[in-house]
């Protein structure tokens, strides 16, 4: 159904996808893996016409649509999932659903009842029935995927291309998804799948091909690309080392935060309910909880950025009265699961506004350092932060967080689009980060892989409440059930 042939795709002097071939049947799911910046996302974006491509040539069901624009290509029957959910803020989730739907033609701009009808279909199948009249500021993580899914199968496309549909997606929510992928298949149409879950796409694929650098450099069955030689050493890297301290190790008298009974409501909704948790001096704490449990809301909290109840104290100074800016000057630095990168900025800018409070020396020795650990960001330095790949931006806030010199660091869901070998490489970051300097570390996640092998101890966070804390050795047989 889809033949891609020797594609390439050149932003100026960077070559993103480079001579790139393969082929999709119908009724296939061909899942696309690679480190972060292998051209993944371009090489979709550029079959759905999002992109002009430089060279190549890209064939449906024989059909030359290589640099048509993307609305003929949909009118041809292909879907895209894009990487970011970006839905119409103001309108319900049903009217969503039927603007994806709406014919184009001037002469026919008003949804008559059928169109209605077809939307709450497509909303019933991907699961979005229960939250169909809210508005998507309000709708939970999984449920902002959902509306991208269902936006780009509202046309039947025959070819569905699906960029990172799991990621930020806790395991049942994959395993949801993955049904819904599957019956795709099954209904004959052709999918293309990109996503750094490795073990869910090695389930849910029919084959994989691996990139690096925009070029193939493997492809066969998932079991054998993922034992391959080269993916293993550019994609999957290593696995995790476990470093966990006791807490009686910490000897300072008072913790350096301390969050006591913090309560949140979002109107009449109970975000967090008497939360108390506190993390010591060079301590590494994990929270761990599934989407909507309330971590970032918690995060939003300590940096002063939501009203609550309670007490957030730092270094013992209560911080209630002191704005987001006074809190992070004081030294709580948040990179936020969000991003908030200035996207018209480089790199470069984005690395110096973190780093303004430095002065020159300092601000030049942490840029070096981070250059060291993030080497493409030193290649990147004049790039505009919204045109990097996703993982990327994700190593820039990373970085831009750790410029401001954190007393401590609360990172929220920093494996959100890593490939594996980011995970490896952040994770040895933070470890050399500890052993070299008094910082300490305040993170949550899902992704209980990576939260785990670094915490000296862990919080588990459940609809609002605080259920369950301990080290990590005791959180598989007590509290793991849900996550591992
Ligand atoms: N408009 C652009 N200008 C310059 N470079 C770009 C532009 N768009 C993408 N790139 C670069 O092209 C490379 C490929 O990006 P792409 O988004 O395809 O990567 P990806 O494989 O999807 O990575 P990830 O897994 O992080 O999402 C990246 O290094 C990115 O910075
Ligand atoms: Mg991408």
């Amino acid at each position: 159904m889809l033949e891609v042939s020797r594609l390439t795709k050149r932003y100026g002097g960077l070559v993103a996808v480079k001579e790139l071939s393969f082929s999709i049947r119908p009724g296939e799911i061909l899942g696309l893996i690679g480190p972060n910046g292998s051209g993944k996302s371009t090489a979709m974006k550029t079959i759905m016409g999002v992109e002009a491509p430089s060279g190549g040539s890209i064939r449906l069901d024989g059909v030359e649509i290589g640099g048509l624009p993307s609305h003929k290509v949909a009118r041809l029957g292909v879907g895209l999932v894009f990487q970011h959910s970006r839905p119409l803020q103001r309108q319900t989730v049903l009217e969503n659903i039927m603007v994806a739907l709406l014919p184009d033609r001037l002469t026919q701009l008003f949804a008559g009842a059928e169109v209605e009808a077809r939307a709450r279909e497509i909303a019933q199948r991907v699961g979005l029935t229960r939250v169909i009249e809210r508005r998507p500021p309000t709708l939970a993580f999984a449920d902002l995927r959902r509306l991208e899914l269902a936006k780009a199968i509202a046309r039947h496309p025959k070819l569905v291309l699906v960029d990172e549909p799991f990621a930020g997606l806790t395991a049942s929510e994959v395993a949801d998804f993955s049904a819904l992928i599957r019956e795709f298949r099954d209904e004959g149409r052709a999918v293309l799948l990109v996503d750094h879950n490795v073990k869910g796409v090695s389930a849910l694929v029919d084959r994989v091909l691996a990139m690096y650098l925009g070029e193939w450099i493997a492809e066969g069955a998932a079991a054998d690309v993922m034992q391959d030689e080269t993916v293993r050493r550019v994609y999957l890297g290593g696995a995790l080392t476990r470093v966990a301290r006791p807490e009686a190790d910490f000897g300072d008298s008072r913790p350096l935060l301390q969050v006591e009974d913090v309560g949140v409501l979002y109107g009449k909704a109970l975000a967090l309910q008497g939360v108390s948790l506190h993390v010591h001096e060079g301590e590494f704490v994990s929270l761990v909880g599934l989407n909507g449990a309330g971590k970032s809301t918690l995060f939003n909290a300590i940096s002063g950025l939501v009203p609550h109840s309670g007490t957030v104290r730092f270094g013992g100074d209560a911080l209630r009265g002191r704005s987001a800016a006074a809190i992070a000057r004081g030294g709580i630095v948040h990179c936020p699961e969000t991003r908030e990168l200035f996207g018209d900025m480089s790199v470069r800018e984005n690395l110096d506004l973190g780093g303004n409070g430095l002065d020159d020396k300092e601000r030049g020795e942490r840029l070096e350092w981070l250059f060291e650990l993030f080497p493409i960001l030193r290649s990147r330095q004049a790039q505009l932060a919204r045109t990097l790949s996703g993982g990327e931006q994700q190593m820039l806030a990373i970085a831009r967080a750790l410029m401001m010199k954190p007393k401590l660091l609360i990172l929220d869901e920093p494996t959100l689009g890593l490939a594996p070998v980011i995970l490896e490489v952040l994770s040895k970051a933070l470890e050399r980060l500890r052993a070299t300097t008094p910082i300490s570390v305040l993170l949550g996640e899902q992704n209980v892989t990576f939260a785990l092998p670094h915490a000296d101890r862990v919080y588990v966070l459940d609809h609002a409440r605080v259920v369950w804390e301990g080290p990590p050795g005791r959180f598989e047989d007590e509290a793991g059930a849900a996550y591992l």
